[in-house]
Formats: structure tokens, sequence, C-alpha cells
């Protein structure tokens, strides 16, 4: 990455720029969807699922905070977060990384005119990892590449960079797939139904290039047509061969979906409140849908929701989405464990334990 000018890099694919975030064999920055394989995402569920079951016991939690607590957390959020910021922050403290925090730009010297990409290059002086939210889309790659440059570069993971990626929500939205789908031969032949703000839906665009790693996954994007996904992410459906379905009727999409992800309306990045004009009453989901859903499909949402799932929808037992949410802290601690290369000192406990 270093070889290369930002330009340069910049005008590279997302699929070309993964390797450069690799080192042997493992993801060293976590920033794109398209860096994980399938050999990767199996593993990530796998010891995030081994780890949840180490931390049952008082000993479990102990092993756990002690593999990186020589270790310390930048966590840099330039936007509003509640649940991936958090989320991280304990999944820091499981491991025993200390976190530390910026989440208002306003308090750092950033208001002094330092630029951020100097603001971050002061966190690696004195953190050995950032975990950073960003609004300016691919920002946390030009930190990657500009740490690279320096003589003290450090792993940086993407927890939601501008409309474009929102690489570790779609990390647990596959161990929640996998986990729900593994009675039934796993997410490979399922039907996933994206809803809402596909335009500008991150975590859409993340979890669909993810789905490309199963094979026969039918993904159904169903948004108002000004909303609809971006064609970046569909040439790359129809490159892949992936059968895939544009609509705005939701309702005749409910019966045959095996997975609904709804989202909100992102209506942040609107420049002339231009979403308010939407009629966006037909994709919602409320309990008067849940007889129509299958009975072993499910109901997900990134979170935070507006009106898009009724509260009366969450009793239901396929309602997954506070299910995500503590899925999401699980597979950021393994994430965390396969940077700092500790994963397999979990491997070796586990098997002591369930021996
Ligand atoms: C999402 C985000 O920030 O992209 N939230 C999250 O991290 N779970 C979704 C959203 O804000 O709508």
């Amino acid at each position: 990455m270093a070889r290369l000018s930002w330009e340069e890099f910049q005008a590279l694919t997302p699929e070309q720029k993964a390797p450069f975030f690799q080192r042997e064999g493992r993801p060293y920055h976590a920033l794109v969807a398209q860096q994980f394989d399938r050999p990767f995402l199996d593993r990530l569920c796998e010891l995030a699922t081994r780890t949840r079951r180490i931390a049952k016991t008082r000993g479990g939690r102990l092993f756990l905070q002690d593999l990186l607590s020589d270790k310390r957390a930048m966590l840099y959020f330039a936007q509003p977060s509640t649940r991936t910021f958090l989320s991280f922050y304990a999944a820091c403290q499981i491991v025993g990384l200390q976190p530390a925090e910026v989440r208002d730009t306003s308090t750092s010297s950033e208001l002094k005119g330092e630029s951020p990409e100097d603001s971050v290059r002061t966190f690696s002086s004195y953190f050995d990892l950032i975990i950073m939210r960003h609004p300016v889309g691919g920002f946390a790659e030009r930190i990657a590449w500009l740490l690279s440059n320096t003589e003290r570069s450090v792993p940086v993971i993407n927890a939601g960079s501008g409309k474009d990626q929102h690489p570790t929500q779609a990390l647990l939205d596959i161990y929640t797939l996998q986990r729900s789908f593994e009675p039934r031969g796993g997410i490979e032949g399922k039907r996933i139904v994206f809803v809402g703000d596909l335009a500008r839906g991150r975590t859409v665009r993340s979890l669909s290039w993810l789905l490309l790693q199963y094979p026969g996954v039918r993904q159904v994007f169903v948004a108002p047509p000004s909303l609809q996904i971006g064609e970046d992410v569909l040439a790359y459906l129809r490159r892949a061969g992936v059968e895939y379905h544009l609509t705005d009727d939701f309702e005749s999409e409910i019966p045959a979906a095996d997975a609904i992800y709804m989202t909100r309306i992102q209506d942040e990045w609107d420049v002339n409140r231009e979403s308010a004009a939407l009629d966006t009453r037909r994709f919602k989901f409320t309990a008067a849908h849940l007889p129509k859903l299958k009975p072993d499909a499910i109901l997900m949402h990134p979170l935070p929701r507006r009106d898009e799932i009724a509260p009366e929808c969450d009793a239901d037992p396929r309602a997954m989405y506070w299910r995500q949410v503590r899925n999401g802290m699980w597979v950021r601690v393994a994430l965390i464990l396969i940077i700092f290369d500790r994963d397999v000192e979990v491997d070796r406990y586990y098997e002591d334990l369930t021996r």
C-alpha cells in the first residue's frame, strides 16, 4: 500500500485494494467487505461462538481479559453511534484492550484547525489499534494508507464510513444469518430481502458483497426508486452471476423471504429534505405482516430503527435485531483477536474446555 501514491491507490476497485489490507493471510486492517473471503467468514463465526462459550465462566473471562491486556485502542467516532461504539468498547474490555475515545471532534485539536489525518496519526503514536467511524466515504482507507507510510503503522478498523461501507456490521449480520439458518442448511440458497434506503445505507452495501460468498443466495432490493441500491453493487452481482431483483412492492416480497433486512431512511444525507416528500409508508414491517412471514424466516435491522419495524414485532421469535446487537460484540471480539493473531490461544482453551 505504501508504495502506491494515494491517487493510484484510490483508483483501485475494492477487490483490488483488499490484498493491501491483509498481512500473513489475515486482516491487518478491516476496511472493506471485499477483503473477507468464505474461509475467513467461517473462521470468524466459529471463533465468535467459541469465545462467548469461554466467557460463560469466570475463569474463561479472566483468560480472555489477559489476551490483549498489554494493548490500547482508540475509538475515534466522528459520527453518531450507540451500538457500534459500545459493542467495540465492550469487545475491547472482554479481551483486556484498554479503550480510549474521541467522539466529539469539537473537544479535540481539530477545532484548532488540525486535519483529521493529523489527529489520527497522533492516535497511532499512543495506541495499538484505531477503530473509527467517519462521515467521509473511504476516509478509514485513507488513514490506513497514510499510516502505512509512517514508521508506526497500526491496524485500522472501519466502524462505518460515509455512505459506502460498514464492514463489521456486515460481519455480525453474517454471523446472525449463519446461526439462524444453521438448522436449515446454512445461508446458501436463501432469499434475502433488503428494504428501505438502499442508496445511502452502508450496512446493506457491505452485507450484499459478503453474501456473494454463499452460493445460491438471491438478493431482493425493495426501495422507492430514488433510494434503490447503487449500480456499482448491481454490476458486481451481475459479474458474480448472482440472481437479484429490484422492486418497490414490499408486500409481495414478504411471503417468499428467508430474511428481511429493514433499514431506516438515512435523511442525514438529504441536501434539501427530499426524503420528507417520499411516501415511505409501504416500506415498513408491521404486526399485520407477521402471519405472512414464513415460520422459519427471520427479521433483521441494523438499528437504530424509527418506525420501520413496529415494536409489537419484537417478541416474535423471528425478530433477530436484538440478537444482532449481542452478536455484534462477539464478532468484534473475534475480529480483534484475529487481527492481533491471538485466536489460536482461544482455540486451545476451547479444546481443553470441551475435551
Ligand atoms: C447503521 C449505521 O451507522 O450505518 N447503524 C449501525 O451501525 N448499526 C445504520 C443506520 O444508521 O441506519
